[in-house]
């Protein structure tokens, strides 16, 4: 099954899309932390793409094209994968769709207030990316990751001013990709409010796998 997750940023996407790897068997792939880890490394992407991030704003779409055709291209992909955070743009969705044929588009819907609660507690793991929250989801032990024991750590875009800006971007530039996708009959909408389990009853229901 080939999936996207589309939703707003903090909505719960990369938080479900580890537990759909569980249930579905197939790869998440976030461009946002693919970028993330360019950063880390230091790489010619990571160095173009920081600030950009830093800031809130989108990555060009030519750039995260590439990215994505390059990653759909490996051998781990051939039975499904879950796009968390690609597209964001209809020029991206476009593009996708030269190269890919997409099965159906998860909508994570949730107001702004509780994306900003949600971002302004989050921390994430340095080694593995694990998500996790000082209040909806701590950790075993404070600062450290459950899973493989990496340090947590706040993200640069979590700070307000990018959290705004994200927000922004969102309602310009992904949110017109809802329409986008309903029209073609491919989206189903999951309400992404309540409990991390709650939230994937609700995704499980709507992909018919309960
Ligand atoms: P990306 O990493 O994709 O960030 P985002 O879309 O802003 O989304 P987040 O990762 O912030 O939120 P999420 O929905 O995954 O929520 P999470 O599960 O962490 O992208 C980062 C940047 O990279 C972009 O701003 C852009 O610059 C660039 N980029 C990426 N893709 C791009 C593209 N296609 N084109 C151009 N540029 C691109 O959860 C959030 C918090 O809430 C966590 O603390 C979690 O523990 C908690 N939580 C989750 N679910 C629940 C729940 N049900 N109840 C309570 N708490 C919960
Ligand atoms: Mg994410």
């Amino acid at each position: 099954m080939n999936l996207i997750f589309l939703g707003p940023p903090g909505a719960g996407k990369g938080t479900l899309a580890a537990r759909a790897v569980e249930i579905l068997g197939i790869p998440q792939i976030s461009t946002g932390a693919i970028f993330r880890a360019a950063i880390a490394a230091k790489t010619p992407l990571g160095l173009k793409v920081k600030a950009i991030i830093d800031e809130g704003k989108l990555v060009d779409d030519e750039t995260t094209v590439a990215l994505v055709r390059e990653r759909l291209s490996q051998e781990d992909t051939k039975k499904g994968y879950i796009l968390d955070g690609f597209p964001r743009t209809i020029a991206q969705a476009e593009a996708l769709a030269t190269f890919s044929k997409i099965d159906k588009v998860v909508n994570f819907d949730i107001p702004d207030a509780a994306v900003i609660e949600r971002l302004s507690g989050r921390r994430v793991c340095k080694n593995c990316g694990a998500n996790y929250h000082v209040l909806f989801q701590k950790p075993k032990k404070e600062g450290i990751c459950d899973s493989c024991g990496g340090e947590l750590y706040i993200r640069d875009d979590d700070r307000s001013e990018a959290i705004q800006k994200r927000l922004e971007v969102y309602r310009a530039q992904t949110a017109p990709l809802i329409e986008y996708y309903r029209q073609k009959g491919l989206l189903v909408d999951v309400d992404a409010r309540p409990a991390v389990e709650v939230v994937e009853e609700n995704f499980k229901k709507a992909l018919g796998l309960r």
